[in-house]
């Protein structure tokens, strides 16, 4: 299997090498929160890290799952929850074949398809769709980090693996997903370039 495994992500967790780790839970998170864009709902996070997402939705009323393969980033979130006297369910488990028992209503995606190697990502992007009851929203921040060797060589780099909007449109097309029209909010990561924030509807 090509990319990145759980036990790379380990050792990240174990040796602080987390520069995608805000310290709290996304501004935009908080924003679509906020402004009414995301209301309470049975919603999955997948590659949930370190869960401060998890425990914000959880603190929020929404019924939330959390996914993860790698052990630290589960007992983190499951920390976090057990800290903050919130209620979620956090799985290990891979989301590349994960199966929910019952559709969801929304996924927040934020930086589990940069954490996967693209050689995977029409599998996950299909998972997405098949978790999504008709209707349901995949709340997406797209990290956009895009590096020379991949224009100049075509190399593939990362995690975090540049999520070019043209690969995502092709990922989750029209026939399949109401996209809004750009252009898509930019929001700053204090370590790792932006994200652009989209929301589409699974149709
Ligand atoms: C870059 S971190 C992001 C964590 C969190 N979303 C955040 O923004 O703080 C990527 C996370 O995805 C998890 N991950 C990567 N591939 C996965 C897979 N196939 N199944 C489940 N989790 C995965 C990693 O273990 C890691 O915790």
């Amino acid at each position: 299997m090509t990319g990145p495994t759980p036990a790379f992500w380990q050792e990240r967790f174990e040796t602080a090498q987390t520069g995608w780790d805000r310290g709290a839970a996304s501004p935009q998170l908080v924003a679509w929160l906020d402004d009414g864009t995301l209301a309470p709902c049975r919603i999955a996070v997948p590659g949930c890290g370190a869960g401060w997402e998890v425990a914000e939705l959880a603190a929020r009323g929404f019924d939330v799952t959390g996914l993860d393969y790698t052990p630290a980033a589960v007992a983190r979130a499951r920390e976090r929850l057990a800290n903050g006297g919130l209620s979620a369910r956090v799985e290990q488990a891979d989301v590349l074949v994960y199966q929910p028992s019952a559709p969801f209503d929304a996924i927040y995606e934020q930086t589990c398809l940069c954490a996967i190697h693209p050689d995977h990502w029409v599998q996950y992007a299909a998972q997405l769709h098949a978790w999504l009851r008709p209707g349901g929203k995949l709340l997406a921040l797209l990290m956009q980090r895009l590096r020379p060797g991949a224009s100049e060589q075509g190399l593939i780099e990362g995690p975090p693996y540049h999520c070019d909007i043209n690969a995502v449109r092709a990922l989750f097309p029209q026939s399949h997903w109401v996209w809004p029209k750009p252009p898509y909010p930019q929001v700053k990561h204090p370590s790792l370039s932006h994200e652009l924030a989209v929301v589409l509807t699974r149709r």
